[in-house]
């Protein structure tokens, strides 16, 4: 499925157009990562990215370039400077389009087309907000632009399930499902692609994966950032939609899934696709949301908002290998860290053995497996070992894998880069599918019916009290160490 990064083959000459080209999500990853593909010598060998944005926000090529120079200077890993980035500067140019006016797109895009010889694949990636998404994808229909090209749709895919069918229909209106990349960032991170080889091409560890051996998994994500000026977009979605049944979950579903039968697109996502529908409809009593305090005198928050900055919540998976096992999954704005991080706890084996302090000591998390999905992350398995001494002394320790120290990490590309290069080589394996993304919005249903009132939270903390009931008999694994930090 997902090859290497550093992988030798290139992908199909492309005209890549970028709608929402002059937007936010532009300038902070997709500019910049393509600017390191080009960089890395992961772009096609003959290709060039058409800009697009509505004729009121139109720039000439020129500005265009200037445009993009200015965000890979910001938010690039490599300077914008020397003979790489003439190259990726001279594939550049800029087509406006409006509804019924969209020669401009049109005109770009043949004469990228003609530049390049050929038939380069089009490949449109709709960094839209979600109320220009619609005439988009028609007029991509009516110009005849989507012929045979692949399109990179951006989340939020829907607010509820009504929303996510309409806007499925629409996409397949012109799209048919093979040609859809819906992004989610977190599936581009190197730590997901690690999960399979972790669980699947290691002895040690699959044996240990369900039920009989995991008593609990916590799938934790809190942000050290606040909402960041993100008032409008914030208040329309909460972090819910934002965050939970879009990254986590579709954390969950890999860290949950059964071994597919090969490691390609839809064998993978079939999987994927199981694990959401074992799980069960979320019960609003097993949900924890939060508002850090402050945020309703943020400018555009309505003083009374109920939006949730925070949410932490149980999910049940019905299913031969997980049932009966909670999973723990929680994100929030304003924490004390900012994480993400996997855990899964083992089963305690029989202690009795050892001297009676010894759950003391430990804090209660004694075996645990750690998968950190920062970057550049690591793999760490908590054991209990005897403390050096003449007596049986047990205390933890960890036997630790670091991509840092392990790998050349400068091989490792973002999310975003990953995803790109994936779409561009036509390899659906790390996309959400349609019918998995209307099956969250349902096990989400009886939450966004009948959310729980928001219970305040301080920043810099790790969200309300409520949510160590939650967990209980279990206990979050962050902080690492509880007994050390309070
Ligand atoms: C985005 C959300 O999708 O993911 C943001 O809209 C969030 O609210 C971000 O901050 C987190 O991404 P990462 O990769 O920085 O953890």
């Amino acid at each position: 499925m997902v090859q290497p990064a550093q992988s030798p083959e290139p992908p199909e000459d492309h005209v890549i157009v970028l709608s929402g080209a002059t937007g936010d999500l532009a300038r902070r990853k997709l500019l910049p990562g393509l600017f390191h593909l080009a960089r890395a010598g992961l772009m096609p060998q003959r290709y060039r990215i058409v800009g697009t944005a509505p004729a009121a926000e139109a720039l000439t090529d020129q500005e265009f370039r200037a445009h993009a120079r200015q965000a890979v200077a910001e938010f690039g890993r490599s300077r914008p400077e020397g003979p790489d980035w003439e190259t990726f500067a001279a594939a550049l140019s800029f087509g406006a389009a409006d509804t019924g006016a969209a020669d401009p797109l049109t005109a770009a895009v043949s004469a990228a087309e003609a530049a390049l010889g050929g038939k380069p694949r089009r490949l449109f990636h709709l960094a839209v907000p979600p109320v220009a998404f619609t005439s988009m994808i028609d007029l991509l229909g009516a110009t005849g632009l989507a012929a045979g090209g692949r399109v990179i749709v951006e989340k939020p895919f829907g607010t509820d399930l009504a929303s996510a069918r309409a806007l499925n229909a629409t996409i397949h209106r012109v799209f048919d499902e093979s040609r859809v990349f819906r992004i989610d960032h977190f599936l581009g991170k190197e730590a997901v692609d690690n999960v399979l080889a972790l669980r699947f091409a290691n002895g040690l560890f699959e044996p240990l994966w369900n039920r009989e051996h995991i008593s609990h998994v916590q799938i934790d994500v809190p942000e050290h950032i606040d909402i960041q000026g993100r008032a409008r977009f914030f208040e329309g979605t909460g972090t819910f939609r934002d965050m939970v049944v879009t990254h986590l979950f579709q954390l969950l579903g890999f860290v949950a899934m059964e071994p597919p039968v090969a490691l390609e697109a839809d064998a993978l996502r079939d999987e994927q696709v199981k694990v959401f529908h074992s799980m069960r409809v979320l019960d609003p009593a097993h949900v924890v949301r939060g508002q850090y305090t402050g945020y309703r005198d943020e400018q555009g928050v309505d003083p009374a908002s109920d939006t949730e900055t925070f949410v932490a919540l149980r999910v049940e998976i019905d299913n031969w290998r997980w049932a009966g096992v909670p999973f723990h999954l929680r994100t929030g704005k304003a924490l004390a860290e900012g994480r993400h991080v996997v855990t899964l706890g083992l089963r305690e084996p029989v202690l009795r053995m050892f001297p009676l302090d010894v759950r003391a000591a430990v804090d209660g998390r004694s075996n645990e497996l750690v998968i950190d999905f920062d970057d550049p992350g690591s793999v760490t398995a908590r054991l209990l070992m005897k403390e050096p001494g003449p007596s049986m002394q047990l205390a933890e320790a960890d036997m630790v894998f670091n991509y840092g120290t392990s790998f050349a990490a400068q091989n490792s590309l973002e999310g975003y880069e990953h995803l790109l290069l994936e779409a561009m080589r036509g390899n659906q394996s790390l996309f959400t599918r349609s019918d998995g993304v209307e099956r969250l919005w349902e096990v989400a249903a009886p939450l966004l019916d009948a959310p729980p009132p928001v219970d305040s939270y301080a920043p810099g903390s790790w969200g309300p009290g409520a949510i160590e009931a939650l967990v209980a008999p279990y206990r979050w694994h962050l902080p690492e160490r509880r007994a050390a930090s309070s």
